[in-house]
């Protein structure tokens, strides 16, 4: 069911090392959105749990039935990974079993058939080989690798699709956030993002676009973005649209954590608390009362697409909350900044990767 697009030829040129880049790119200029590479990648399952020899195609459209499950029921996930050029030209994924195993776990909660981990991290190495002009130069942002699982079948009841395609296709893309502002955000305390036994814990494409209606009247007031409640006591910071948040106070660092499925265990969340630990923080996976937002020394959000963003102000009903970011705007140790600096420097290279956290594409 899959068409090829148009293939959209590119020219390439090489830099003083001999790499090749696509021509027609501002690299200096990347932002989030969609740039579209040479190619994707895609593969069947038809028979109940096993997924076809997947390949590669032309980046382009696909043709979907319009009764496909997709389409009609939201019966699909997604993941989102990068891929980094170093210095000396490799390139690097950082941990890409951790979005393999997250997916496996969306999808069983949404009764699909998933790729095993070989199948997934072999999926994106040839991805981003066949895009490898496409990974920005060292230091000007990364390959962002989305890969997508979906119920392609046909169905009209309500029930699982008897088709599944799982494809990754990939964008060269700056910082999330221009400049990595500090956040300034509202306290929606009436829509709710996830509820205990639901969804809010896996990356079902179902999460996202229920968010869009707060995140436009909140950006229309000169907010940047909104930060979730839970939904059942109204009191607790759970999440912003797309990452997870984190409060300092003293040398204790914290964030929600993840008992009642709300939260998305973003990989990005979990390297950060590893880090944090090194660095010699008490780090705590616990509820977090907006009122302790309110009192934390600094606040800041992490996930694949932002990285780690600090927050330098919290409205929340009548509250408006500023952080003190001096530290942060001049870049001297303020927790976020160091911990970012940590972050991209290992999935860089910059930083010896003691983890094991990167693979070489
Ligand atoms: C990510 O951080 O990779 C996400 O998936 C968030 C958003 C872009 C959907």
């Amino acid at each position: 069911y899959l068409q090829t697009a148009s293939e959209m030829p590119t020219n390439c040129h090489s830099d003083e090392l001999g790499e090749k880049y696509a021509d027609g790119v501002n690299w200096d200029e990347l932002g989030f959105r969609i740039i579209p590479t040479d190619s994707m990648y895609t593969m069947k399952c038809s028979d109940g749990d096993n997924f076809s020899q997947g390949h590669l195609i032309p980046y382009g459209n696909i043709e979907l039935c319009p009764s496909a499950g997709i389409l009609n029921y939201g019966q699909g996930i997604l993941e989102g990974l990068k891929a980094t050029r170093t210095e000396d030209g490799r390139i690097m994924l950082f941990r890409p079993k951790e979005n393999a195993l997250r997916m496996k776990m969306g999808a069983e909660r949404m009764c699909m058939p998933s790729p095993s981990v070989e199948q997934f991290v072999d999926a994106v190495k040839q991805t981003v080989r066949a895009d490898k002009r496409w990974v920005p130069p060292p230091g000007k942002g990364a390959l962002y690798v989305r890969p997508l699982l979906m119920g392609s079948g046909s169905v009209l009841g309500v029930a699982p699709a008897a088709e599944y395609t799982f494809l990754i296709y990939a964008s060269p893309v700056g910082i999330y956030l221009k400049g990595r502002p500090s956040l300034n955000l509202y306290v929606e305390d009436k829509l709710r993002r996830a509820t205990p036994g639901g969804t809010g814990g896996i990356k079902s494409v179902t999460n996202y676009a229920p968010l869009y209606q707060e995140q436009k009247e909140v950006r229309a007031k000169g907010f940047s973005d909104v930060l979730f409640l839970d939904s059942v006591t109204g009191k607790n910071s759970e999440e912003i649209s797309s990452a997870n948040i984190f409060i300092l106070k003293g040398n204790v660092i914290s964030t929600p954590a993840l008992i009642h499925g709300t939260i998305l265990p973003g990989v990005t969340r979990k390297s950060i608390m590893e880090i944090a630990l090194d660095f010699g923080y008490q780090v705590e996976e616990r509820v977090i009362p907006v009122e302790d937002l309110l009192e934390a020394d600094e606040a800041f959000c992490t996930g694949t697409a932002v990285t780690v963003n600090p927050i330098g102000a919290v409205t929340y009903q009548t509250r408006r909350y500023m952080y003190n970011l001096v530290e942060y705007k001049t870049g001297n140790g303020a927790i976020s900044q160091k911990l970012y600096e940590t972050l991209t420097g290992i999935q860089t290279a910059r930083l010896e990767d003691k983890k094991g956290w990167t693979l070489e594409v």
